[in-house]
């Protein structure tokens, strides 16, 4: 089959040329917008990743092209219009989970480093500035973490952040047994927020989610509290988290996702003006880590991918279950 792989980077056509089943692989480094459909012709599938754009419009435009099938290299499809693809007969698959301890042990890696301020002192000792002013954390131990959505990721973070001994609890309209049974308390979002020194964000984002962490949600936030949204940008109004942490509402913040990052994130622009005035708000912040979307970024979730998708594929060629299929 002929698949055409969009935004990719160096890393990613090692891994998927390492793991390809047989099929003719075309790689683009750009991200798929209306202007690239273009490139698609002849091509029997797309390889798309979170910041690939396959709304209703460009949908149409591939369909026109030949393509049939798309094969996601992500596990979050807020990019694609669902109810379009159905209708034009385009199939979605995805790969639904890879390690996902890969991103769980990113969102500590992110509270660690805003508590402990390992960066800071990292580059105070280089320039021989062996004082602990202005470095001192909180325990993990014995804090209060809120955890939104216990699916793959958010339960993998569960046992992690338990390990710590922090006391948690969760909000997912649907509560996992397996955790409840271990102990995990579900509560209402408002409860989770009032109660929690940490906020980690393991949700989809979805109409239903866009914006979760709003002025009104952070206004139930502790003061100083920490935020850590690992899952979608859009599940964070950045305007209003700006304005909290001017306040002091937010005490800390750590974005590995970004509502405005597919301008920014996965290239290097470093010699380059940052026209995006929020972000550049951001990283002024003493108490604001960022992370260019590299939560999923290991070994094993690059390799997991990269098998999983070419299942996909062939799954799609010798008509098998398409086991990974999503639908509106
Ligand atoms: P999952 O589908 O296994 O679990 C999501 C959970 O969130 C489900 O239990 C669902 O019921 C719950 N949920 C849905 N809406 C909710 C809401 N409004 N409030 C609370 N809970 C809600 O997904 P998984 O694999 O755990 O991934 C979570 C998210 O992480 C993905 O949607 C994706 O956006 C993001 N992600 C980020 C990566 C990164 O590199 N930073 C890599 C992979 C995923």
């Amino acid at each position: 089959m002929k698949i055409i792989v969009f935004s990719t980077c160096a890393y990613d056509q090692e891994f998927l040329n390492s793991y390809n089943t047989g099929h003719e692989l075309i790689f683009f480094e750009q991200a798929l917008t209306m202007q690239h459909v273009v490139l698609t012709q002849g091509a029997d599938a797309l390889c798309l990743f979170v910041n690939d754009l396959a709304n209703a419009e460009v949908l149409a435009a591939l369909r026109e092209n030949g393509v049939k099938l798309i094969l996601l290299r992500c596990a979050g499809f807020n990019n694609v219009d669902l109810e379009a693809a159905a209708e034009l007969g385009i199939k979605i698959l995805r790969v639904p989970a890879y390690s996902p301890e890969a991103v769980a042990e990113h969102a500590l890696a992110m509270i660690l480093t805003l508590n402990r301020k390992t960066h800071k002192a990292y580059n105070r000792i280089r320039e021989g500035n062996f004082s602990l002013e202005k470095l001192m954390g909180f325990n993990l131990h014995g804090s209060k973490v809120a955890l939104i959505g216990t699916g793959n990721i958010g339960k993998a973070f569960y046992r992690i952040i338990k390990g710590f001994g922090c006391s948690v609890v969760a909000v997912d309209p649907y509560p996992d047994a397996e955790l409840v049974a271990e102990g995990l308390r579900y509560v209402k979002l408002e409860a989770a927020l009032c109660e929690a020194d940490i906020v980690s964000l393991h949700c989809p984002l979805s109409t239903y989610s866009f914006h979760l962490i709003n002025k009104q949600t952070l206004a139930l936030f502790k003061k100083g509290a920490m935020l850590i949204n690992t899952s979608r940008g859009g599940l964070v109004n950045t305007h209003d988290v700006i304005s909290a942490l001017k306040s002091g509402q937010l005490g800390y913040l750590g974005l590995d996702v970004y509502e405005q990052e597919s301008n920014l994130f996965f290239h290097d622009l470093s010699e380059d003006i940052i026209q995006d005035d929020l972000i550049a708000r951001l990283i002024s912040f003493p108490n604001v880590l960022i992370t260019a979307h590299q939560g999923f970024f290991t070994r094993e979730a690059m390799q997991q991918i990269a098998e999983i998708t070419f299942s996909n594929a062939d799954a799609f060629v010798t008509g098998a279950t398409l086991v990974n299929e999503i639908k509106p």
